[in-house]
């Protein structure tokens, strides 16, 4: 199929819902992306901090092929031995005790919700508000949308859940004035991904974990995007020194293949009983051998280290850009290799630009570029985007 049917065959077929970018990609390798001209892309997105390992990682495709070989699916009513090494796995890294498996971070934060509140209403039927932070992005199924603190995505969706409410993120007055008995949980990003890579102070979770304590309210961390490395530990809240009640993780977990996850200490996960919850596809042989083949590769190749080094020398250079056109770029800010790169104008004819030079980035909260690539990445591979951007914003201006 030519590019322009494969066009046209979205615009006749597809929701009208993705304002997407005229590529059609047809494979990978590594940090790169092949489109189906035969054009070849510095993956820096990396299907927005899913692809952790790059793409057609031989460990990670061994490891599908050979589960696909053995057994794809079958119902969570029967044990698998892959999802049991991954569950001890996400368990021990997390420091937690409990673990559910779904299908993608809204998922994942949805069944938060579900055993947060099923745990408060043993305390009190009405401690039930779960507080998030504006601008966050916890997902698009109603409670997560709901939670999600940004209008655009909420309008037009209503009646919405109630027992939601926010507080300024980075804000720990706005908090200490909206948290009360009946506070079910305070629902957080270690860093804000969608929102515009907006990185908190540094003791402000272990001042929400505090208050949090104070009013026996369970601090839930979506780590959706800043989890299973990609900040430079295995989660970002290691870095706060902040143990949180519930963590939910999905996007880099299996690599790209669909996966979700919620885990608990024993308090809370105990509010939960047979029939409490459930997913058809939830923690399948396949999902669950691609995580266990991740987890095994982020810990034999030493990839967190490989995150901070990185990630402190992309700093480094887009720092030096904002030197070059301190008029047009505000701040530069990042943690490992979730970097956000924030602009006096709007970012997408950067983005598009960059494409035509041949390196895929993302433009978030409509002025920030958002980079996360494969947490794979090499520094040379950084200055090529880097210069990629540098001509991009010549271009443009
Ligand atoms: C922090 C965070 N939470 C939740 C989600 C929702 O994940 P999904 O698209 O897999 O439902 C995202 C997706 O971007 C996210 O960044």
């Amino acid at each position: 199929m030519m590019e322009q049917d494969v066009f046209q065959k979205d615009r006749d077929y597809y929701m009208p819902v993705f304002a997407r970018y005229p590529v059609v990609l047809e494979r990978g390798e590594g940090v790169y992306v092949y489109d189906s001209e035969g054009r070849r892309y510095l993956d820096f997105l990396a299907g927005i901090a899913v692809n952790a390992l790059g793409h057609a990682h031989p460990r990670l495709v061994k490891a599908i092929a050979e589960q696909a070989g053995k057994l794809i699916h079958c119902s969570n009513l029967y044990y698998t031995e892959v999802q049991a090494q991954l569950i001890e796995r996400l368990a021990k890294l997390c420091r937690l005790d409990k673990v559910f498996l779904c299908n993608s971070g809204a998922e994942a934060n949805e069944g938060a919700f579900k055993l947060a509140r099923k745990y408060t209403h043993r305390m009190d039927p009405e401690k039930s508000t779960i507080l998030s932070a504006q601008h966050s992005f916890h997902g698009r199924s109603l409670a997560t949308l709901t939670a999600t603190a940004q209008p655009k995505y909420q309008m037009g969706f209503g009646p919405l859940p109630a027992g939601f409410d926010y507080v300024e993120y980075n804000d720990i007055p706005a908090l200490e004035q909206k948290i009360n008995a009946k506070t079910c949980a305070v629902l957080l990003e270690p860093v804000q991904g969608e929102g515009g890579v907006r990185i908190p102070d540094a003791d402000y979770l272990k001042r929400v974990r505090a208050l949090c304590d104070r009013f026996d309210a369970l601090l839930i961390l979506d780590e959706i995007q800043t989890g299973v490395g990609r900040t430079g530990t295995f989660l970002a809240c290691e870095q706060a020194g902040v143990a949180p009640d519930i963590v939910t993780l999905a996007k880099g977990l299996a690599g790209g293949v669909p996966i979700g996850a919620f885990l608990a200490s024993n308090k809370v996960a105990e509010a939960f009983t047979p029939g409490a919850h459930g997913s058809t596809f939830g923690g399948n042989p396949l999902a669950s051998a691609a995580a266990v083949a991740v987890l095994n590769v982020l810990e034999d190749d030493g990839i967190l280290d490989n995150v901070k080094t990185c990630g402190a020398h992309f700093l480094r250079r887009l720092t030096g850009l904002q030197q070059k056109y301190h008029n047009r770029i505000k701040e530069v800010r990042g943690k490992g290799l979730l970097i956000g790169l924030e602009l006096h104008e709007p970012g997408r004819d950067i983005v598009e630009t960059a494409l035509t030079r041949g390196a895929l980035i993302n433009c978030t909260a409509n002025t920030v570029l958002r980079f996360a690539p494969p947490l794979i990445v090499t520094n040379e591979q950084i200055d090529e985007v880097v210069d990629i951007v540098d001509r991009a914003l010549a271009e443009t201006g």
